[in-house]
């Protein structure tokens, strides 16, 4: 018998027990789940009208109704307590507060978020806000979106505006959700909104999210009650090289500029990766990067949120059509990492999430980690008893909780843990086809059922570990 199953005896069942007061959630976004896309003032965003546009999402599915959370906030809560989260992140939808992104705040839709913060905290979970999981205002994206400067600003002042609204309430707050899909995904290969294919442009929005970041940090610690705790959360890659040829080795350092190092140096170090500039020379000459930028975005935050799915396996080469690589499309391909995948057909393998883990201790060992994304999709239905029987997303959840925790054993100092979705959402461009929730959601009815899986996660809390 190996350590690691001798019963521990804080927690008596769990064999990798987690720390106490290890936070324990589940994680949505707005525009995946809210629907009332135009109830109470709320204005179009550039998904609404991404998804408006014929082609763009599969089956031409849009956020119009979604899971219909807007009216099931308190069936949603229940919910949640019932599964017994500590956590739940969810983020605000800028223009459902602040409609065209400038001027007053709506009240409804700010009341709309002291009702559900109010239901989190009558049950004793804890909400932890993101302001922007990718929903600009299509006013800011026809004045330029986050090319254009001015879009950082205008941010800074809706992080204030909610920040007055919810501050007294809200004890952690995050300003982004995954800064590289809004810059690169929606600017260079235009995969999401708003859908251009400017591979300057998405340089430009990614320093203008960067600053965004920075400006409304700034913002919150001036409004927000001194233990208020505010993130950041990035998608870090685990960039392999399919060989250790140098060719290999070259196409993986350029990947890990432009999907990493782009943030995580502004952030940590205050400078941008010499090498990133010298790789995009032809594009741009980063002008765009103003005195006193870097000091702005480099601000402490409390913690970093990382969102994890799969690794990332690159090969010198080259890319045909829009990329979301500016300046990397003859230099390299990307490679199917080996083994079995999900419905999104990315490769299971949770040696990825401990290598992001392990890194980041290594590179920042004093910035705190929570795990504010992780989960799967796989083809979900419910059988004629209604059960939905989901034993590859717990195989999934298993093994990734467990690269945590082995990183833990590591010296990686991670504080919580939020699995990607507490419901089945609108997947972005694939609209309703890709199902993550722990919670199957029946779209005609809106009926919530629990997978196996949700049952699986409340096991996994109440034992405050894996069994
Ligand atoms: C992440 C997004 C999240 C969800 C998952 C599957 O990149 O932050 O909204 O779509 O992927």
């Amino acid at each position: 018998m190996t350590t690691t199953h001798q019963p521990h005896p804080a927690h008596p069942t769990a064999s990798a027990p987690f720390p106490p007061g290890f936070r324990w959630g589940a994680a949505t976004a707005a525009y995946q789940i809210e629907g009332a896309a135009a109830e109470d003032g709320r204005t179009p965003s550039i998904w609404d009208t991404f998804s408006h546009t014929p082609g763009r999402v599969r089956n031409g599915d849009t956020g119009d109704t979604a899971a219909d959370h807007y009216h099931r906030v308190s069936e949603d809560v229940a919910l949640m307590a019932e599964l017994g989260l500590t956590d739940y992140r969810f983020s605000v939808s800028w223009p459902r507060v602040q409609p065209t992104g400038r001027g007053p705040a709506v009240q409804k839709g700010l009341d709309f978020y002291r009702r559900l913060v109010d239901e989190l905290l009558g049950k004793g979970i804890r909400p932890v806000l993101t302001l922007y999981h990718w929903d600009l205002p299509q006013e800011l994206e026809d004045a330029g979106g986050w090319p254009v400067r001015e879009t950082a600003y205008r941010f800074a002042d809706y992080a204030a505006l909610v920040a007055a609204a919810l501050g007294d309430r809200v004890p952690a707050w995050g300003t982004l959700n995954e800064p590289w899909c809004a810059a690169f995904l929606g600017y260079a290969e235009g995969v999401h909104a708003p859908g251009r294919t400017d591979a300057a442009g998405a340089l430009r929005a990614a320093h203008h999210l960067n600053l965004a970041h920075g400006l409304a940090t700034a913002a919150l610690r001036d409004r927000l009650p001194q233990e208020a705790e505010v993130s950041l959360t990035l998608n870090p890659a685990a960039v392999r090289p399919l060989t250790d040829g140098p060719q290999d080795q070259d196409a993986a350092r350029r990947i890990d500029a432009l999907a990493n190092r782009i943030f995580l140096d502004p952030l940590f170090s205050g400078s941008y990766p010499e090498d990133l500039v010298a790789d995009t020379r032809e594009l741009t000459d980063w002008s765009f990067v103003r005195a006193g930028d870097l000091a702005e975005i480099s601000r402490p935050i409390d913690w970093l949120g990382l969102n994890y799915y799969t690794p990332t396996v690159v090969a010198a080469g080259e890319h045909d059509g829009p990329s979301a690589w500016p300046g990397a499309e003859r230099h390299v391909r990307f490679v199917p990492a080996p083994g079995p995948v999900t419905a999104m057909g990315w490769p299971v393998d949770a040696s990825g999430l401990h290598e992001v883990l392990t890194r980041l201790r290594d590179e920042i060992p004093d910035v705190p980690l929570v795990i504010t994304e992780n989960g799967a999709a796989y083809e979900d239905y419910a059988d004629p008893g209604g059960e939905v029987h989901d034993p590859e997303r717990v195989a999934y959840l298993r093994s990734h909780l467990g690269a945590v925790h082995a990183a833990m054993g590591e010296g990686v100092d991670v504080r919580g843990y939020f699995l990607w979705s507490l419901l089945d959402n609108f997947e972005w461009a694939f609209g309703y086809s890709k199902r993550f929730g722990m919670v199957h959601v029946d779209f005609a009815s809106q009926r919530r059922t629990p997978k196996d899986s949700a049952r699986w996660y409340a096991e996994v809390i109440a034992r405050g570990g894996l069994a």
